[in-house]
């Protein structure tokens, strides 16, 4: 078991918290602070406990200066400062002579937000390779550290890894509470379980393809990788997104699973003169592109869900964001959060649709890529490098 906040005493200490910051953001307006809300309980609680608040975060990929402007975390110390109520200073560094001085003057119950951890990976990747020295030095300004970014969980750069190899360390209640919630669907869940695929690629959800068919009793598969299951049951697919590298593995799976794996039956295409309707699969024409799972479909999918009780869902079955298209996604969650059991949502792109449509469920998750890959069966790095409670 890892080290939690609860773990330590935090009064008077210089504590360092990671975490996700990486917030959607156009013009220096962020579009979803989901994030910044997730993190909440645990500034909070290291602030009650009269901790001095180091926190640090990514935001977006460095690569050129022009990169620096449109990402700095400015924006965010002003939305965090506003949800907590209280002043936080940003910190427009993420080394030297400015940033140790504001740590060192720091007293019980102020909190810091130091700028874009990537700034550093301008030369030379130091973040984001983990650079030793990086990890040190960040290290030196606190006493503690305490990883609350899940999102990040799946990285091991110098702000998780690097930092927790210096100094005490433990998770922040947002980590604990993704990991529990996905501990309990992944090794304990109440039968029958399903998972609700969906997405572009098959070729991103292969590995969780693997790690789940023996544990599951129902995969369904919408979005644009169901495209490349269907045309492995020889059915029509016109010009939808198919999937040329993975379509072996995708018969494969239908040979050995066939009982599991749940596909659409009718979709909603564009045409050759871009009309938008409804179709049985069977009758897609060649010019056809499918954009969404069609009412018959909707149905069949909600038959199963009815049954399940526990639901994990990982990619839209539809492209959501376009109206036309959006109705797949909307009715089996708009189902889903009045009649599901536990429900589980992961991946960036379903808890936009989730946010979209205003839903809520037994969890969303905070992390695209890192809850993925524990859904993959990975050990994620920002987790592994915590302390274990003796
Ligand atoms: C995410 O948004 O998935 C995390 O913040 C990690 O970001 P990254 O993919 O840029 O490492």
């Amino acid at each position: 078991m890892k080290k939690t906040i609860r773990d330590f005493n935090l009064e008077n200490k210089k504590v360092i918290i990671r975490v996700d910051f990486n917030v959607p953001m156009k013009d220096g307006i962020i579009s979803d602070d989901t994030r910044i809300i997730g993190a909440l309980p645990t500034i909070r609680y290291a602030l009650e406990k009269n901790a001095k608040v180091i926190l640090m975060s990514h935001l977006g990929r460095i690569k050129t200066e022009e990169d620096k402007k449109n990402n700095t975390l400015r924006p965010v110390s002003l939305k965090l400062s506003e949800l907590l109520g209280k002043e936080v200073i940003f910190v427009p560094e993420t080394r030297g002579k400015l940033l140790e001085e504001v740590v060192s003057k720091l007293n019980p119950g102020e909190i810091i937000l130091m700028e874009n951890t990537r700034y550093e990976d301008l030369n030379g990747k130091l973040e984001s390779s983990n650079d030793e020295a990086l990890g040190k030095y960040w290290a030196s300004l606190g006493d503690i550290f305490i990883n609350d970014a899940f999102g990040t969980s799946h990285r091991a750069h110098a702000s998780n890894v690097g930092i927790a190899s210096y100094i005490p360390s433990g998770i922040g209640f947002l980590i604990e509470k993704e990991l529990l919630s996905f501990d309990k669907v992944l090794y304990h869940p109440d039968r029958p379980f399903t998972v609700i695929l969906g997405g572009a690629k098959v070729s991103d959800k292969i590995g969780v393809i693997e790690n789940l068919i023996e544990k599951v009793d129902y995969i369904i598969i919408g979005g644009a990788m169901a495209y490349t299951f269907l045309k492995a049951e020889n059915l029509p697919i016109g010009h939808s997104i198919f999937d040329t590298e993975n379509y072996e593995f995708a018969k494969k799976m239908l040979n050995q699973y066939k009982d599991k794996i749940i596909l659409p039956v009718d979709h909603i295409v564009k045409d050759k003169d871009e009309k938008i309707m409804s179709k049985r699969v069977e009758d897609t024409a060649e010019e056809d592109i499918g954009f969404d799972i069609g009412n018959e479909t909707i149905q069949k999918f909600k038959d199963i869900l009815k049954i399940s009780k526990t639901v994990l869902w990982n990619g839209p079955v539809g492209m959501f964001e376009d109206e036309n298209f959006a109705k797949g996604t909307f009715e089996l969650m708009k189902f889903l959060e009045k009649e599901g059991d536990t429900v589980i949502l992961g991946g960036g792109d379903t808890a936009s649709a989730a946010s979209k449509f205003h839903m809520s469920f037994t969890h969303i998750s905070t992390g695209g890529g890192a809850s993925l890959e524990l859904l993959e069966g990975k050990i994620l790095p920002g987790v592994d490098c915590i302390n274990e409670k003796i």
